[in-house]
């Protein structure tokens, strides 16, 4: 990716990593970000002078569509996707409500992904230096029980990830999956282990684009690639038996 001259639409971009990464990219690149919450939005707009922040629920069929309609109308030059809104449902896989949970999360977490890229690879097939980017979590090494449907809906994104790769490997797109560690937003509040900053966290992301790399795996989840290769099952049990000791979150 150049560090200059992109249009780039982040999903979930009004609060948490995805704001982050658009302030990184606010000078010199043309950002959208899209989001549910009409205040978040407009506080995003108002902290980011020249940020398009467009109401999108990427989890609907119809927001797609008509996110997807507004791009091609107003932004055809797109050369950037980052797949970054998602969702994650406490619920362990033994729970009750660990359909819902995966219903949930499955909406949001792959099918708006898949769907967002499909209705927006023409455009981008068109572009210069195009790049779709999907961010996963580093649960995809080492699933999290108090996370199951997060962590199984994300591991089906990374599957989705490398094959999209494959599939566009003679074209001029790319396809990044970036794996970030714990990081200090919204959706880890529950989280009791180390964080690390949602600005920081941008910092590497970006690092990571301008660098060209395929994965952009950082932090914590270097190392729960590194032992999930060595030593799966101690990391898994590790893991969990760590976070069966915070207090238990409400059920969502
Ligand atoms: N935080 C972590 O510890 C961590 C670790 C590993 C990976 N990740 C991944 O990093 C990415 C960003 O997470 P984050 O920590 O920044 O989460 P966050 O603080 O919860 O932010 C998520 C953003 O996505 C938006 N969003 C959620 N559902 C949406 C939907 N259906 N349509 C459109 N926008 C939606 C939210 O805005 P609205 O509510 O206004 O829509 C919010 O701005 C996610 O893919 C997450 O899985 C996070």
């Amino acid at each position: 990716m150049d560090a200059h001259g992109n249009t780039v639409l982040i999903t979930g971009g009004a609060g948490g990593i995805g704001l982050a990464l658009a302030r990184r990219l606010i000078v010199g690149n043309t950002v959208i970000v899209c989001g549910r919450d009409e205040d978040r939005l407009a506080a995003a707009r108002a902290s980011l002078p020249g940020l398009v922040a467009i109401r999108a629920d990427v989890s609907d069929p119809a927001d797609r569509e008509a996110l997807a309609a507004t791009i091609g109308t107003d932004f055809p030059g797109l050369n950037v996707l980052v797949n970054n809104a998602a969702r994650m449902s406490l619920c362990d896989p033994t729970d009750a409500g660990i359909t819902a949970a995966l219903e949930a999360d499955l909406a949001t977490n792959l099918v708006a992904p898949a769907a967002l890229t499909a209705m927006l690879l023409p455009l981008m097939r068109r572009a210069r230096r195009a790049t779709v980017v999907n961010v996963t979590t580093g649960y995809v090494f080492s699933p999290s029980a108090r996370a199951a449907s997060y962590s199984a809906t994300k591991t089906g994104l990374r599957a989705l990830t490398r094959t999209l790769r494959f599939a566009l490997r003679d074209t001029g797109v790319r396809v990044v999956e970036v794996v970030p560690p714990p990081i200090d937003t919204p959706m880890a509040a529950d989280y009791a282990g180390r964080k690390m900053t949602a600005d920081r966290a941008a910092a590497l992301i970006h690092a990571g684009l301008l660098a060209n790399r395929t994965e952009i795996v950082f932090g914590v989840s270097r190392l729960a690639q590194v032992m999930a290769r060595l030593a799966p099952e101690l990391v898994l049990t590790m893991m969990n038996r760590s976070e069966t000791r915070w207090p238990r979150p409400p059920r969502s």
